[in-house]
């Protein structure tokens, strides 16, 4: 069993005190708030939560839980401490982190005066690089000691939803930790252990990022079944109706499916079913803002892409697909069309290796180039062999994933820009002559 100090007494710091002393761990909860401290020392909750009442009463007459504001007391009578202070938003929207700047403080100038090791877990929710900028040099100022080699460091996120917080705490949907040291990554790993749920160990800014893709995706959930709510409002049909039925779906609507970043929508149908959905909500006089934002998003990764060119300085691009998605001849709408028609009314010159379109060419197939109303001279600019669209080209654009090209397309980075917007190998990221769209 380990001995903990929790910082910061609010919703989330109280329910995962009162969790880890029911566990069985000896923790200390430090706060400013009199109040707070005063209450647990007796035995009460200092929020209301449910369940809260008769396990905080428990687990302080059992004498795992005490409350402090003693700081160096807290430092001294245990091996780890985990911040749960605010992080309020700035006037400008940035993450406040004066609270937790101020508890790393406390903590480092009490760290300076205990031997032995701790460790110093953050679950207070900061954007990726507050660690490292922020609570890490803050630490180590105040207590003269190294992070990573005196003390340890920890980014663990909290994902508990208050009302069903304790649930949540033995039965969470995600577990996720960065820390710097063996010692850490033990402590957190302990504690997780036997919950049943995966436990992701990434690194700091990999574990503050998820928290805030976490709680965004959250939000745009939310957002998105309110907007269609009051579109199927406005049409006289019942938007919870049409959700629950969506969320039935969970092979492709509620999956990973769609969840992978990479490059713009386009086909046949997304981008014509959302403008046509658009229209109909302004028909009905019913703000549309996140069907806005969405075609306004995907418009703009086109943009990013053509950016990517840009910054190559290639006069001649190879595209590597050029259909809206690997498998198919069909370039309706496909952004790749679209991405090639801009750099071709540029005066750059487009060449394009695609087995699906180029084989419908081949069989002289009366659909051949179907749905391509932006690409000048389509079939002129169709090149059977990889190799040689890549020896043609001063930069290469990986449109589409086709697995027999990577190799090949792995090799031509060492001798030209390659664009890649479909990570074609999972373990690349952008360095020297390749580059990710948005990895
Ligand atoms: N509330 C949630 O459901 C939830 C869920 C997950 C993550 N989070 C994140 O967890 C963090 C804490 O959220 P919360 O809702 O529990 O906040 P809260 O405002 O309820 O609690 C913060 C506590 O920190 C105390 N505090 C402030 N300065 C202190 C100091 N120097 N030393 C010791 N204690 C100090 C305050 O007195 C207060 O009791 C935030 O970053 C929040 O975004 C919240």
């Amino acid at each position: 069993m380990a001995k903990i100090s929790v910082f910061g007494i609010g919703y989330v710091g109280v329910v995962s005190a009162a969790c880890l002393a029911r566990d069985g761990h000896e923790v200390i909860a430090v706060d400013v708030d009199p109040g707070k401290i005063k209450a647990i020392n007796s035995g009460l909750s200092p929020i209301v939560e449910n369940g809260l009442d008769e396990l905080i009463a428990q687990v302080v007459a059992d004498g795992k839980l005490t409350a402090t504001d003693d700081v160096q007391h807290a430092i001294d009578n245990t091996d780890a401490s985990f911040i749960a202070v605010g992080t309020p938003s700035a006037p400008d929207g940035s993450v406040g982190l004066k609270y937790v700047t101020a508890v790393c403080e406390n903590i480092g100038r009490a760290l300076a005066k205990k031997d032995g090791h701790h460790s110093v877990v953050i679950r207070s929710t900061i954007v990726p690089g507050s660690c490292e900028n922020t609570c890490i040099p803050t630490l180590e100022k105040a207590s003269g000691k190294v992070a990573g080699k005196d003390f340890g460091v920890g980014y663990y996120p909290e994902f508990l939803r208050e009302s069903t917080a304790i649930e949540d705490y033995y039965d969470p949907g995600l577990i996720v930790f960065g820390a710097m040291d063996d010692y850490t990554t033990r402590i957190l790993t302990e504690l997780n252990e036997g919950l049943g749920c995966k436990i992701h160990v990434v690194d700091l800014r990999t574990a503050e990022m998820v928290k805030y893709t976490s709680n965004t995706w959250r939000a745009v959930k939310v957002t998105f079944a309110n907007e269609i709510g009051n579109i199927a409002k406005a049409s006289g049909l019942d938007g919870q109706t049409v959700m629950e039925i969506l969320c039935s779906d969970k092979k492709v609507n509620i999956s990973s499916y769609f969840m992978r970043p990479g490059f713009a929508f386009g086909g046949s149908c997304l981008p014509k079913d959302v403008r046509a959905l658009r229209h109909l909500a302004a028909e009905l006089d019913t703000p549309a803002h996140l069907l806005n934002a969405v075609l306004e998003a995907n418009e703009a990764q086109i943009k990013r892409a053509e950016n990517m060119i840009a910054a190559s300085g290639a006069q001649k691009v190879g595209f590597v697909g050029i259909s809206f998605k690997p498998g198919t001849d069909d370039l309706r709408e496909s952004p790749l069309a679209e991405l090639a028609a801009r750099l071709i009314a540029k005066g750059i010159e487009v060449k394009i290796h695609d087995p699906y379109v180029f084989e419908a060419y081949a069989n002289d197939n009366s659909t051949a180039g179907r749905g391509n109303d932006v690409i000048p001279d389509l079939k002129e600019r169709m090149v059977e062999s990889l190799d040689a669209l890549i020896d043609e080209s001063g930069a290469v654009l990986v449109g589409n994933f086709y697995g027999e090209t990577v190799d090949r397309l792995s090799q031509a980075a060492q001798s030209r820009p390659v664009l890649d917007l479909t990570r074609m190998n999972r373990k690349l990221v952008s360095g020297g002559n390749y580059e990710g769209i948005c990895w």
